[in-house]
Formats: C-alpha cells, structure tokens, sequence
C-alpha cells in the first residue's frame, strides 16, 4: 500500500520545501496542509482529519515562528507550538503512524562553549523557546516520534534573514548586523531533502526508524555578520556591512549567544552528507536570482 505523509504548516519556509521536493517521491501520496485545511490549535478537526486520513507519516511544520511577537503574546505562541502539539499526538493514539516534529536552538540559552548535544538540557530564554520545548515534551508523548532541532532556517520562501540582506544590500550604502551571535544557518531546501530521506530510507529498509532528537542545520559555524557579508558578496553589491554588538539593538528576547547544534548523530544515524553553510547559501541565492 502507498504510504500517505501528510504535512502541516505546509506554506512555510520548511514545508514549501517539502512541497517542491515531494514530486521526486512518486512512490508516496502527500497531502499538503495549512492553517486553511488542518489548523492543528483545533483538536477536534485535528482529530477528525487525521483518523480520516490514516497517514504513516506527519512531518509537523506548523508553528507560531515570530520570535519577537511571541514576547508579549506567549499564549498564542504556547496554543500553536505546543497545543497544537498536543493535538497531533492525541489524534495519533491507536495508530501506527510515525511523526516528525521540527525543533528549534532556542530551546538553549545559548551559554555553551561547545556545540549542543541533542541529550542537553534545555534552558530557554525566549517565550518562542519555551513554547518550542513545551512541543517538544508534547511530542515526545507519542512514541513514534522524531524530533529534528534546526536553526536560522531561511529559504527562496518567505521572510528570512537572507531576502532581507538582499533586499537591503540592493538599496543601501551601508548595513549593520550583529557579530556577537554565533550559529549556524541552515538551508531548508537541506533540511527538506533529509527529512525525505530518512523518511524514504525507513520505508525502504535502508535505515531503521529511531525515535528521539536529532540536531540537523548545515556544516559550519558563523555569526550573522558573516553570514550577512557572505550574502552581500554573492550579490556583487558594494553595500558596507558594519559589525555591531546585539546591546546597539534592545529587544525584550533573549537570543542565544551561541546556539550551534553537534549533528553527529544524524549523519551517522542516516547516512547524511550535510552541505557547508556557504554552498547551501550560494544554492539559496542562485534559485532567488532565478526566479
Ligand atoms: N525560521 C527559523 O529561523 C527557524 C529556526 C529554527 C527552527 N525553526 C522551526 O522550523 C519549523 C519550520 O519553520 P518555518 O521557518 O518553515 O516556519 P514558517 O515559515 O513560519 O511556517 C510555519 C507555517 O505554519 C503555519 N501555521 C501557523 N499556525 C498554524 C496552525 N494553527 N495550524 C496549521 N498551520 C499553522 C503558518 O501559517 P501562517 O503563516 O498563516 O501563520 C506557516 O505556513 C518550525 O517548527 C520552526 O519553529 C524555524
């Protein structure tokens, strides 16, 4: 019988990618959703779409991600990220059905010297943090899941931090970004295509299925001036990107000062080549100049 994966959040950055890579996976029916077709904040309809639907695999890209919003909106961010959650996990109950959740670094303070293992402890700063680890508990509630914890997502999709620099490398002399962040950003056209394949290889045989956390972002270690630099450069622009402290911009979150995620045990658990930030960002502009 052809395996059905349904995908929540399915317009966001993650899931849009998903969306464009699924046709490669012909073998698969994929049934993409959002807030319009499955908003998971209602159990009931979450309940009723999910037994109806009878999938064997959930890749949950639902989510509140507006870091800053979810300061003074912690309800709402809590109802989506973690409630929401919570329903996918009781619609589940009595299935066979496997689950991938997407995580976040903000689930850390970000004090480490040393990459996050996926057995840290959390500590969040941010109300976006605790709402993501409140997921992440109402995820583990269901034993088939998969946790993927992933940072400074960005894509030719939505509003991210690459479109804003190209944006702003296009019409600006000069541009100033923090230097004293440090992580790792992470292409979700990657993260889509090691989502499919550890999906693809369990279904094959190729892998067998492990339940638990797992950190995914790409190779590589930088701060968002260089990342910013990097992205001006691929730009041809001449647009000056001036380094400065996090205190020059007061904001009530809290982001981590350094939230780089130990990917050993994805790569070894699934055979993954995971791309160096600069390629995957080279790949990311080149698509946005194309299209
Ligand atoms: N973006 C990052 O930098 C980042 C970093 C680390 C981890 N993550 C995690 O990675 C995952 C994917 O992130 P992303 O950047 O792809 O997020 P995104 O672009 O914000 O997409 C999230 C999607 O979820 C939808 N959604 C919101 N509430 C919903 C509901 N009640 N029911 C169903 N769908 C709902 C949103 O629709 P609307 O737009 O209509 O609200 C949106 O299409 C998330 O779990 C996020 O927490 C993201």
């Amino acid at each position: 019988m052809m395996s059905t994966i349904l995908v929540t959040g399915a317009s966001g950055q993650l899931g849009s990618e998903i969306r464009e890579r699924s046709v490669r996976y012909s073998g698969y029916t994929f049934v993409f959703t959002d807030t319009g077709e499955l908003d998971v904040t209602d159990a009931e309809a979450t309940a009723v779409f999910i037994a109806e639907l009878s999938p064997s695999w959930i890749i949950n890209c639902a989510a509140y991600t507006a870091v800053d919003k979810a300061e003074d909106d912690e309800e709402t961010a809590t109802l989506i990220n973690a409630g929401g959650v919570e329903n996918i996990v009781n619609a589940l109950m009595g299935s066979d059905c496997r689950l991938i959740h997407i995580s976040t670094d903000y689930v850390f303070d970000g004090t480490s010297p040393v990459p996050y293992l996926e057995n840290d402890i959390p500590s969040p700063d941010s109300a976006y943090g605790r709402s993501k680890l409140a997921g992440e508990k109402a995820a583990m509630g269901w034993p088939q899941t998969v946790i993927i914890r992933t940072s400074w997502l960005y894509s030719s999709y939505g509003n991210n931090f690459v479109k804003t620099i190209l944006s702003k490398a296009g019409s600006l002399r000069s541009i100033n970004v923090v230097f004293d962040q440090a992580g790792s950003p992470t292409y979700a056209a990657d993260l889509a295509s090691a989502i499919l394949e550890i999906i693809s290889g369990v279904i094959q045989n190729r892998y067998v299925f492990v339940p638990g956390i797992f950190n995914y972002s790409n190779e590589g270690v930088c701060s968002w001036y260089d990342l910013a630099r990097e992205i001006v450069t691929a730009a041809g622009s001449e647009c000056e990107v001036i380094p400065v402290r996090s205190s020059a911009y007061p904001s009530k979150v809290r982001r981590p000062a350094y939230s780089v995620l130990d990917k050993t045990r994805i790569r070894e658990s699934y055979n993954l080549t995971i791309p160096h930030w600069r390629t995957s960002l080279n790949n990311c502009i080149s698509k946005i100049n194309r299209t």
